[in-house]
This record gives structure tokens, C-alpha cells and sequence, in this order.
């Protein structure tokens, strides 16, 4: 079995153990979120010994090879001595500067632009409170508009997102990790690209960010945004999206409701609007609930697609608690 050393502790893995697991066994606390491999929040160094392949899968070229390696995938063969990252993915000290609900259950967060804090719109980044610690997708522009913004939907029962609904206030502290993911608008020698946008419920929030990117940035071709709700009151920045579409016609601004029939189903609006448009250049992105975003993945590329021309974001939550 594998023994793990963290600092003055030693821990001998249980088979099918990972790094996290084992060092949350021996009462350690490790930023966490996912634990799918996805966030990258629970991010460490190896310092001795050899972290799984399959740990770094993901991860930047540099990244890996300087040892470090995701704890929440990492069931190493030998021994390791592992630490947690210093200086790899900047930590940032902000502060909620406006809250406002926009539907049920979702709230728009703005946060104070940290010096030195640069992003791109449809990244994302981990927000840290109080040591519990969740990745949230940039909506807004945040170098032009000066401030960063978050929509975050409430999980039932779940703790950052219950707590930035009912007890954050203005002036709260926090902390930001990152920027971190690929989803964002890269400007090309040409802007006549087709853009397909995609998600449901705060899925928007980086479709919104790219969507103003490449607007600002006076892309030319058509972007299309699909979003997704199960009722309508879940549509919300409707009447933002609908000005935008109003005020540029190469951009076309679809919202479904599930269960009102075809114009409610978001695949097939996407495969619709997808067969309208030459497929090998068209960028997709998709964003939000992870089997959605999965499913419309395969369909894109089935329907012709280059895959590196598919961006998806999917919002990978912790696994429920194992009830015995
Ligand atoms: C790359 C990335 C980007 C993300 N961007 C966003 C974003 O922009 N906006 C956003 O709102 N979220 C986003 N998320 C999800 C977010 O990081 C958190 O997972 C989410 O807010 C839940 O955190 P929590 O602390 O409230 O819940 P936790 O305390 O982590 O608890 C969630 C628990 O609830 C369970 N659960 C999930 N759905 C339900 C449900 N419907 N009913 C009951 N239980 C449920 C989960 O399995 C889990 O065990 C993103 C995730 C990733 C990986
Ligand atoms: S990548 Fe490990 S917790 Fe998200």
C-alpha cells in the first residue's frame, strides 16, 4: 500500500484510497469541490515520488511536470510526498460588491476586480469562503466592465451556494483562485466564424460573458444563444439578451422552456441551428448541468463538429454522501 507524507504525517492508503480521501481520513483539510477531476481545486505537489497519470490528466503540460497532480483522482502505485500548491494558481482578496435575485433560485454576484486579476469571460474561477470552496464561471467582461460577475443557482441542501443566497451581504470577504478553464472567445485572423452558445439555468453565465466578448471584440459571423430553463421564470437576463439581440443582428437569442413542446427542447434547437451553419468552422460552447452538456457534446460532433472547436464547461458537483 501506498503511504502518503504530508508535512510530519504519514498516511497508508486503503485500497482504492486517493490522496484526498486518505488525508481527509487522517483529519486533514484539503480544498476540495468537485472530486471529479473537473475543478482542479484540489490541486498538489508531489515531492517524492510519482502522482498517476491519470492525476494529471487535464492539467498544463508545466504544471504536471513540476510533480503536481489533482488529490481527488490521484491512487498512486508507490509512495509520494505531496504539499499543497504555493504560488501556482494565484489566490486573490476581493469582496461581494452587489447581489441581486434574477429568479428562484439564482443570484448575481459581483465581486470587487482584484489587482492583478486577469480573466477571460466563460473562465472560471474557485471562490473560496471560509474554507469551503466552489467553482463559479465569469458572466461578465470584467477588465471593461470593472467588476467580476457570478450567477449562482441554489443547490438544495448545498453550503456555499445556500450561504452566498440567504447570508452573504455586501462588503462580505472572500478569496478567488484562478482564473482556470478554456471556454472563452479567442479572437481569430477572421471573425466570421458561426458560434453556437448552449446551457441551462446559470449555464448562461459564461455563455453571457463569451457572448459580449465576441460581440465587443465586433465578431461578424452569427452567434446563436440557446438557453434552457424548466419553467420560464428560469429565463432569466431575457430582456438584457433580447436588447443585445436588438441591437446586433448577426446575434440571434434563443430561450426554451422544457415542456413547451419543440421550441422548449435545447438539443434540438442546437441541432437545428447547427445544420443551418458550414459545420467544420462553427465554434460550439456549452455550459452548465454535466449530463446535458455531455449529451450535447457527442450530438455537435456526431453532426460534424471538430472536436477542437467544441468547448464544454459541464458544472460537476460533488457526489451526493454515500448513505449505508
Ligand atoms: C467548472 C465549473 C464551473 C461551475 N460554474 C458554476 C456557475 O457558474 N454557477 C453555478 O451555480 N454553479 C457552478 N458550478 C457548480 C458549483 O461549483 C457548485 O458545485 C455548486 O454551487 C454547489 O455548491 P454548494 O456548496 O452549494 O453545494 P455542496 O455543498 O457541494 O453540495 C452539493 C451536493 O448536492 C447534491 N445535489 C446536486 N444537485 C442537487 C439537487 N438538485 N438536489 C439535491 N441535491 C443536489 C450534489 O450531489 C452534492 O452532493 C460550476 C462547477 C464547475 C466544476
Ligand atoms: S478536481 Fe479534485 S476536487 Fe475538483
Amino acid at each position: 500500500m501506498s503511504v502518503i507524507t504530508f508535512g510530519e504525517l504519514a498516511v497508508e492508503l486503503l485500497p482504492r484510497e486517493t490522496v484526498l480521501e486518505g488525508l481527509e481520513r487522517a483529519g486533514q483539510r484539503i480544498p476540495n469541490s468537485c472530486r471529479s477531476g473537473v475543478c482542479q481545486s484540489c490541486l498538489m505537489q508531489a515531492l517524492d515520488g510519482e502522482p498517476s497519470p491519470q492525476s494529471q490528466r487535464g492539467l498544463k503540460q508545466t504544471l504536471a511536470r513540476q510533480g503536481y497532480f489533482l488529490a481527488c483522482q490521484c491512487q498512486p502505485e508507490g509512495d509520494l510526498e505531496v504539499a499543497l500548491p504555493n504560488e501556482v494558481l494565484r489566490e486573490f482578496q476581493t469582496q461581494v460588491v452587489g447581489k441581486t435575485q434574477v429568479a428562484d433560485d439564482v443570484l448575481v454576484l459581483r465581486l470587487e476586480l482584484p489587482d492583478g486579476f486577469a480573466c477571460r469571460p466563460g473562465q472560471y474561477l474557485n471562490l473560496a469562503v471560509d474554507e469551503v470552496l466552489r467553482s463559479y464561471s465569469v458572466a461578465s467582461v470584467p477588465e471593461r466592465d470593472g467588476y467580476i460577475e457570478l450567477h449562482i443557482r441554489r443547490v438544495p441542501g448545498g453550503r456555499l451556494s445556500n450561504w452566498l443566497h440567504d447570508q452573504c451581504e455586501p462588503g462580505a470577504a472572500c478569496t478567488i483562485r484562478g482564473p482556470l478553464g478554456e471556454c472563452f472567445y479567442l479572437a481569430e485572423d477572421d471573425s466570421d466564424f458561426p458560434i453556437l452558445l448552449a446551457g441551462t439555468s446559470t449555464g448562461l453565465a459564461p455563455l453571457e460573458g463569451i457572448l459580449r466578448d465576441a460581440l465587443h471584440q465586433g465578431h461578424r459571423g452569427p452567434i446563436t444563444l440557446i438557453h434552457g430553463a424548466l419553467r420560464r421564470e428560469g429565463l432569466y437576463h431575457g430582456d438584457k439578451l433580447r436588447e443585445l439581440a436588438a441591437l446586433h443582428p448577426n446575434f440571434t437569442y434563443l430561450p426554451a422552456v422544457r415542456d413547451e413542446g419543440e421550441s422548449g427542447d435545447v438539443a434540438l434547437l442546437l441541432q437545428q441551428r447547427f445544420a443551418q451553419n458550414p459545420a467544420k468552422n462553427t465554434r460550439v460552447f456549452l455550459c452548465g448541468a454535466p449530463e446535458l452538456v455531455n449529451s450535447l457534446r457527442r450530438q455537435v460532433f456526431l453532426q460534424g463538429a471538430a472536436s477542437s472547436h467544441i468547448h464544454a464547461d459541464p458544472f460537476v458537483m460533488a457526489p451526493a454522501p454515500k448513505v449505508n
